[in-house]
């Protein structure tokens, strides 16, 4: 007999539903979540409870229903209502200034024009149809006038309500069809990577691609494990709403319940778009996503009707697109890298050029078998790109430049820093450097093991860790821990008191998690992720060190070939050496923290720092702040996340408090920092 279903359990699913909805909204539209991760978690599992016993119950707009559907045979396709149009590109301040100048031509206005600016997403257009304020369709851009219907990949995207939000004083539409970017965040983009390879899958090569990819899979529950945002920008057909201008627009969408990006500059004069460009072009890269420029609209709405469109786009609005990432340039000379593992890279050496306003003189060539596909010579021009955090790279040759000047590269038969015999694995692309004792293996090891992520010690990197392998002071990891300050205070570039803090980096670095320790010890195929995942199912050393081939590949997200590799390493008496003696030098592992898994829980957060702290010195806690993943600036703006005001605090406490920024104290920084850490795992 199945339980009946009760006025109170249909009254506990709705409590639970609306509960859901209004953490969902807060945390993933408002970034701003009133509950812990596990309060959440908590709430969900009723529901799914609930929803399991009763399956009357589930509505589509239900917040358990996000997992995905079964998979599409092929995607239907439909017809926008109207048009989604693209964009008019500019590419300097002039081609701006002349769109303002053309606009005030066709409307005749002598007054400065009032603009909206947004920032300009690198990801995919979608329409959302809401009717009655359900979710009721999703459809891709396609050629402007029909799209394919994504409904069920849309469903799964967090930021996206399935319900929307009655606003205050105002009904919801009956018809809404919402515009907007879906998007991957640079953290998610990174985490879907390493879990990628960790699954030993191909890594996408930028989050657009990876967006692309996640957006146009038929089967759904794989949409679902992307990590896909969306930022909305428009509306198509709004059916009578009383708006007057765009920024009316965004903020009724906002009202909806829908997400709108934050860094949205409304009703500006056309200098003040251009100054707002110029900071976001040197702010992007600190942005959690990528973007590519900005886009300008005329707020008034009634002007943008006068101005209408061309057939490819509308004339009331143009984006301003950041210099291009790709450039050409020649490549100097070939030089070969010795990496951690003793894979050896081809590495190109360029004339420098910038691209997209950093400077390359480097750029990866990966392999001599990528090399020879692309037929790249020394002396060759090339076209070079860099995509967001990733290495720049040669994309191609121009062979039609070639003057008879150019040689092509050898790869070197001996490794050229230890000079032992280089070999190719089977199945391998890389050749490898097999001396375990050369020393440029030995530098990138043990830089690794001090980077972030590791058991990341302030002070100690790359020309650092060369000098002292150079020099003879280290060879291993454990050595680092013997480390004194007077010995070091002898190196070039170091005093005594760096000497000193460098001292009391190691010694702080002691106590480490397991994840970061097993991440830190560069066993091949071991990302910060596995690590983790590795950490969390084995909890201690002892355990992961005597487990089989077999007991670790059945961990969710370790794969065979990782399987392989961790338990070759923990065989390898080398190995078992290399861990005991860190042991012995006082290195204590923690097993991780209980609680969801947040790496990065300080992940694009902003502290200002002010005044004197009592338990730790300024470049310690702002050293804390960023293994968190957050940064530290100098000045107070509407970006800052928190201010830490320790005793003293100077002026910035002030500025903070006039533009509304959060004034944290002390105490409540450490608890802050502890919450986070204990996250960390
Ligand atoms: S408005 C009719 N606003 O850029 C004008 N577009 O090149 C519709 N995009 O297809 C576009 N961020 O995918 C607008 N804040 C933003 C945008 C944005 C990204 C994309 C969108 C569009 C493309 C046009």
């Amino acid at each position: 007999m199945p339980d009946p279903l009760t006025p109170e359990i249909q009254m506990e699913a709705e409590r639970l539903r609306a509960a859901l909805h209004h953490h969902n909204h807060r945390y993933y539209v408002l970034d701003d979540p009133e509950v812990s991760d596990a309060e959440y978690d908590r709430l969900m599992q009723a529901l799914v409870g609930l929803e399991t016993r009763f399956p009357q119950l589930r509505t589509p707009d239900s917040p358990t229903a996000r997992v995905g559907a079964p998979p599409l045979e092929k995607f239907e396709t439909t017809r926008h209502s109207v048009p989604m149009l693209s964009l008019e590109n500019g590419f300097d301040d002039g081609d701006i200034r002349e769109f303002d100048a053309r606009l005030r031509r066709l409307l005749a206005v002598e007054a400065p024009l009032r603009y909206t600016a947004e920032p300009k997403l690198d990801g995919l257009a979608v329409e959302l149809v809401y009717r009655d304020g359900l979710l009721v369709m999703a459809s891709t851009r396609g050629d402007g006038f029909s799209g394919e219907v994504i409904t069920e990949n849309v469903r799964t995207i967090r930021s996206v309500p399935l319900r929307l939000r009655p606003p205050q004083g105002r009904a919801i539409p009956a018809l809404l069809e919402v515009r907007g970017e879906v998007f991957i965040g640079r953290a998610g983009f990174r985490k879907l990577n390493q879990d990628r390879l960790a699954a030993e899958l191909a890594p996408f090569a930028n989050p657009r691609n990876a967006a692309a990819g996640s957006l146009r899979q038929l089967d759904s529950r794989v949409t679902a494990a992307r990590p896909l945002e969306i930022f909305c920008y428009g509306v198509g057909a709004a059916g009578g709403q009383p708006l007057t201008g765009h920024s009316d627009t965004l903020r009724f969408l906002s009202a909806l319940g829908l997400r709108v990006n934050p860094l949205v500059r409304e009703k500006i004069t056309i200098e003040e778009a251009l100054t707002f460009f110029h900071r976001l072009e040197a702010e992007r890269h600190e942005l959690p996503y990528e973007i590519d420029g900005m886009v300008v609209k005329v707020d008034r709405l009634d002007f943008q009707q006068a101005l209408g469109a061309t057939s490819r786009s509308p004339r009331w609005a143009i984006a301003y697109k950041f210099a291009a990432l790709q450039e050409t340039t020649r490549i100097l000379d070939i030089q070969v890298q010795v990496g951690r593992t003793g894979a050896i890279t081809p590495v190109a050496v360029l004339e420098s050029v910038s691209v997209g306003g950093v400077t390359v003189s480097r750029a990866t060539l990966h392999n001599a078998d990528e090399i020879a596909k692309k037929d790249i010579r020394i002396g060759d021009r090339v076209l070079v790109q860099r995509a967001g955090d990733v290495i720049p790279e040669v994309v191609k040759s121009l062979p039609s430049l070639r003057d008879g000047s150019q040689r092509p590269f050898q790869m070197p038969a001996n490794c050229p820093v230890c000079g032992a015999p280089v070999v190719r694995l089977e199945g391998e692309v890389a050749l490898r450097c097999n001396n375990v004792s050369c020393p440029a293996q030995i530098k990138e090891g043990i830089r690794h093991f001090a980077a972030k992520g590791a058991f990341d010690i302030e002070g100690l990197g790359e020309k650092l860790v060369a000098q002292l392998v150079d020099k003879g002071v280290i060879a291993s990891y454990a050595d680092i821990f013997q480390l004194e300050a007077p010995q070091l205070a002898l190196l070039e570039r170091m005093g005594a008191k760096s000497a000193e803090n460098l001292v009391q980096a190691i010694a702080a670095s002691r106590t480490i998690p397991l994840g970061r320790f097993l991440y830190a010890l560069g066993i091949r195929h071991v990302g910060e992720h596995v690590a983790r995942l590795l950490a969390e199912h084995f909890k201690g050393l002892e355990a992961l060190a005597a487990a089989s081939e077999a007991q670790i590949a059945a961990v969710a997200g370790v794969g065979p070939v990782v399987a392989r590799s961790v338990r070759a390493f923990f065989s390898q008496v080398e190995n078992q050496r290399t861990v005991d003696a860190l042991l012995t030098r006082g290195v204590r592992i923690v097993s991780p923290a209980a609680g969801p898994a947040s790496e990065n829980a300080f992940e694009g957060q902003r502290f200002v720092l002010t005044g004197t702290l009592e338990s730790m010195p300024r470049s310690q806690a702002k050293a804390c702040i960023e293994r968190l993943g957050g940064t530290v600036s100098g000045s107070v703006s509407a970006k800052t996340r928190f201010v830490v005001a320790g005793s003293a605090p100077g002026s910035k406490r002030e500025r903070a408090e006039a533009l509304g920024v959060q004034v944290i104290d002390e105490e409540r920084f450490l608890a802050l920092l502890e919450a986070a850490e204990g996250r960390r795992g």
